[in-house]
């Protein structure tokens, strides 16, 4: 299963992932986390990682040389690439749990972020996993990666949103983008939830939306602690909350508990 998560930035993208992979974990998968955002750098420290992978864009020669080979039909020599294919320099592991990171924008005046967008594309395309095996995909915040195709070898969506409307709207494009390409399954969790009430009308917001909604995060402050110290959250509500929701993932998605 391949799932991407999405939001509008600063929505909780990324700890979502976080909590989610290591759900995922407990409960014996074996988890990739692709951290698909060229911005930010952090992920790997949230995961619990002491150095991030070397990106993906070394192994093709960094950005210019993708660049010359844009035209080409693929970037990346095979059609099929497995996790065991992947060499520890590009796929860092801790236990159970694997992370690659596609690139990062680390100059001025480096030009845009699209052939990050073509190798995470291909990548994800190419990227075949075993029955125990669970991708989660770091997006970038906003809709981009929409317009370059990232999420077409993607089975589902999820889409973080936090009370401002703003996130809402952001949440109606993705889900609009998401269904148009032809992904089936695609949800929203609500995050940093403050009270029951918030719950409520963040839910009947996206309700009027046709958008579906497949769990609720609270606001949790050992969660928003571990992100100032640069930690995995041990404790908190989130962590419990994330156990409901990650069977409800992943039955929908029609995997086995
Ligand atoms: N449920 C939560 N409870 C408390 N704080 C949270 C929760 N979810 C996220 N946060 C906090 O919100 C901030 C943004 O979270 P995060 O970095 O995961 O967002 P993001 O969507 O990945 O951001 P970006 O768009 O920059 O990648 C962090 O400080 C994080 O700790
Ligand atoms: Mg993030």
């Amino acid at each position: 299963m391949k799932t991407a998560v999405c939001g509008k930035g600063g929505s909780g993208k990324s700890t979502i992932v976080t909590l989610l992979a290591n759900e995922a974990l407990g409960r014996d998968y074996k988890v990739l986390v692709v951290d698909s955002d060229e911005s930010n750098s952090g992920l790997y420290r949230m995961l619990g990682f002491d150095h991030p992978p070397v990106p993906l864009m070394e192994l093709v020669g960094g950005k210019k040389s993708l660049k010359q080979k844009m035209s080409q039909p693929s970037i990346l020599t095979e059609n099929h690439i497995s996790l065991q294919d992947i060499s520890s320099q590009h796929l860092a592991r801790r236990d159970g749990l694997m992370l690659v990171s596609i690139g990062k924008i680390l100059q001025p005046l480096e030009g845009c972020a699209c052939p990050m967008g073509v190798l995470s594309r291909e990548f994800l395309k190419k990227l075949t996993l075993k029955a125990d095996e669970l991708a989660i995909v770091d997006m970038e915040a906003g809709v981009e990666h929409f317009g370059r195709g990232v999420e077409t070898s993607i089975d589902s969506v999820l889409i973080v949103v936090e009370p401002p409307l703003e996130s809402v709207n952001v949440a109606q494009k993705i889900h609009e983008l998401a269904s148009g390409i032809g992904i089936k399954n695609v949800w929203a969790i609500i995050n940093k939830v403050p009270s029951e009430e918030i719950a409520t009308r963040l839910k009947t917001e996206l309700r009027e939306r046709y958008i579906e909604v497949i769990g609720c995060i609270y606001f949790d402050a050992d969660v928003f602690r571990s992100s100032l110290e640069g930690r995995i959250p041990v404790n908190g509500v989130a962590i419990h909350e994330m156990k409901e929701v990650l069977p409800r993932i992943l039955s929908r998605a029609g995997k086995e508990l």
